[in-house]
């Protein structure tokens, strides 16, 4: 059950897509302000469990709790208002190109607070210092680094001042170099903020670096095998399946045990 220092509860879940069965009976909790990490290999449902944690499919079986309210079994105006407090940056989720880094984050703001041209301007600029993108207010999109395309993608998740940011593989097409200043930005966000964030990756470099817990997803059993502290899982976790994922090329490339 939900209880009061959860700030997400994924509560006996199954997702499939018709007759496809994705993942069944994912039990896990997401406290407030942590980072959490949804992980596992390629297919094994970390999309589409992001898409029902935000809202966009819905379980087949279970239910998701925000706090202690229920998301699908509330009423539509209900999970509108849930859905306001999400902010969510998707591995395709590219920035609108016609439009000035201001702009894409501006959009939001437009539709849906009271705020003027000049105030929708000073949030964006916040924003974007807050990404380390302060002074690029009017470039556009292609005139940027992925990387910093990454990061404005992230002020946009921000932009309503979101309770939870999810991302969807934030690091997926960065070198190592702007994987690893999105991973402490994404820590500095939870830590001046207080943000509940929820990453999927398969990154062992990301896990390790930024989550405070996780899930893992198993493709083959179609459940979860592990949560907890991915340290604490790649050390100890009794099935070799969850070793064996957080060991990969451990020997070939001496990762940090610490
Ligand atoms: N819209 C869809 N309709 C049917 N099957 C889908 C759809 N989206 C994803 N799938 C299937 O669901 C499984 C899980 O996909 P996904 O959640 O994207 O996995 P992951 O993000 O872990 O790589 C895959 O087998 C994929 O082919
Ligand atoms: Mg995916």
């Amino acid at each position: 059950m939900a209880t009061a220092e959860n700030h997400i509860r994924v509560d006996n879940v199954t997702m499939a897509y018709g007759d496809f069965l994705i993942q069944e009976k994912l039990d896990f909790a997401v406290r407030r302000g942590e980072i959490f990490v949804i992980m596992g290999g390629s297919g094994c449902g970390k999309s589409t469990l992001l898409k029902i944690l935000i809202g966009l499919k819905s379980p087949k079986v279970g239910e998701i709790y925000y706090d202690q309210t229920p998301f699908w079994s509330s009423p539509v105006a209900e999970q509108e208002q849930l859905k306001r407090k999400f902010g969510t940056l998707f591995q395709s989720g590219a920035l609108w190109s016609s439009m000035t880094l201001a702009e894409n984050i501006g959009l939001a703001l437009q539709q849906y607070t009271d705020l003027d041209a000049a105030e929708i301007r000073e949030v964006a600029s916040y924003k974007l210092s807050l990404v380390g993108l302060a002074g690029f207010e009017d470039f556009y999109p292609s005139e940027i680094s992925g990387g910093m395309k990454k990061r404005a993608g992230l002020a946009r998740a921000m932009a309503m001042d979101p309770d939870i940011l999810f991302f969807d593989e934030p690091s997926a097409g960065l070198d190592p170099i702007s994987a690893k200043l999105l991973d402490d930005l994404i820590l500095e966000l939870r830590d001046s903020l207080g943000t509940t964030i929820v990453v999927v990756t398969h990154e062992l470099a990301s896990i390790f670096a930024i989550a405070d817990s996780c899930v893992f997803l198993d493709a083959d059993t179609k459940t979860q095998l592990a949560t907890g502290d991915p340290k604490e899982l790649r050390d100890h976790h009794p099935n070799f399946v969850v070793r064996n994922f957080l060991q990969r090329g451990m020997a070939a490339r001496n990762v940090d045990a610490a």
